[in-house]
């Protein structure tokens, strides 16, 4: 494959070439505008020069309708490109229900990904073609920030929570993969790149690297060695939060609130535990804060998302 990456290489999906059509559409309109205010400007000054001999006398001080109509086509105008910008925006943060998972754990300086399957990389992302693909990332010490610019699109990845971000990759290649946001010495150095493959392709890549147990089996022995089945457990004594069927669910917090159970907040019920009490239950949950590498943390979530069905819907900004 290729190695040459371009600077601004052509889109790879049908979102990223959305994004060049309004940006498009934003250079051509203020290139129209501009160009209407240069050629107002030449006339004027070539009318009124001088020495033209020009009627200079009762010059209109006011004209209503002019200053009406240039206040309100432009705002017309700029509505209609912030609607059409706010529905791409709001795409962005939709995935669709049957993404692929990737866990993405940014350090420095490197970028891990982990398929559910167990298969892991560094520095690459593969992915299929004409299949969405929801990342969940994270990150091990400072802000990273995820960006393809063949996808048009970069996500902010910080450490202690989760940030996502999903494309559907619509022809195949290899796309450059960056870090944007300054994170120490070798930044620069931070780069991959997402590989999109024919659908079999993938899914021969997939299955050829495993060695190790899929996600879910190794956060099921975590979920053993760490105890959390004495309370987490249908027969338990102890009185825990059900986690069967846990991801999507809306769950009512003691404080009256409710949230939708998503990644994040797995994540912060077990770092975080007395942050946010599940209505009803007593807050005797440790945190396992420093007990639980991010690798670790994301085998959990997907073992509670293999305990029941999975309801998440898309994603939230
Ligand atoms: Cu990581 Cu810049």
């Amino acid at each position: 494959m290729s190695h040459a990456f371009t600077l601004f290489p052509p889109a790879a999906s049908s979102a990223a070439r959305d994004t060049d059509k309004l940006y498009l559409a934003l250079v051509a309109f203020s290139t129209l505008i501009a160009i209407a205010f240069i050629v107002v400007i030449i006339m004027f000054c070539y009318r009124y020069r001088k020495k033209a001999r020009v009627d200079r006398r009762n010059a209109p001080s006011h004209a209503g309708g002019l200053e009406a109509a240039w206040t309100i086509a432009p705002m017309l105008v700029f509505m209609l490109l912030f609607a059409w910008a706010a529905r791409d925006y709001a795409l962005q943060f939709h995935a669709p229900r049957n993404a692929l998972r990737v866990f993405v754990v940014a350090k420095q300086w490197m970028w891990k990904a982990e398929h559910p399957n167990g298969r892991r990389e560094i520095n690459t992302l593969h992915v299929p073609v004409g299949t969405p693909v929801r990342l969940i990332m994270t990150s091990q010490d400072v802000i990273h920030s995820f960006f393809v610019p063949a996808l048009r699109n970069k996500r902010d990845v910080v450490p202690g929570r989760y940030s996502t971000m999903w494309f559907t990759a619509d022809r195949e290649g290899e796309f450059l993969l960056l870090c944007a946001e300054y994170c120490g010495t070798d930044h620069a150095e931070m780069k991959g790149s997402v590989v999109a493959m024919a659908p079999e392709d993938y899914a021969q890549w997939l299955e050829a690297g495993p060695t190790h147990a899929g996600l879910a089996a190794r956060g099921y022995t975590l979920f053993r060695r760490h105890g959390c089945m004495g309370c987490h457990a249908a027969a338990s004594s102890v009185h825990a939060p059900e986690l069967a069927g846990l991801l999507g669910r809306t769950v009512h917090l003691s404080n009256g609130g409710t949230v939708v159970a998503d990644e994040t907040y797995i994540r912060d019920a077990m770092m975080e535990p007395q942050k946010a009490i599940v209505a009803g239950y007593d807050a005797i949950m440790p945190s396992f804060k420093n007990q639980l590498n991010e690798e670790e943390i994301m085998a959990i979530i997907e073992y509670i998302r293999s305990l029941g069905p999975d309801t998440l819907a898309g994603e939230r900004p």
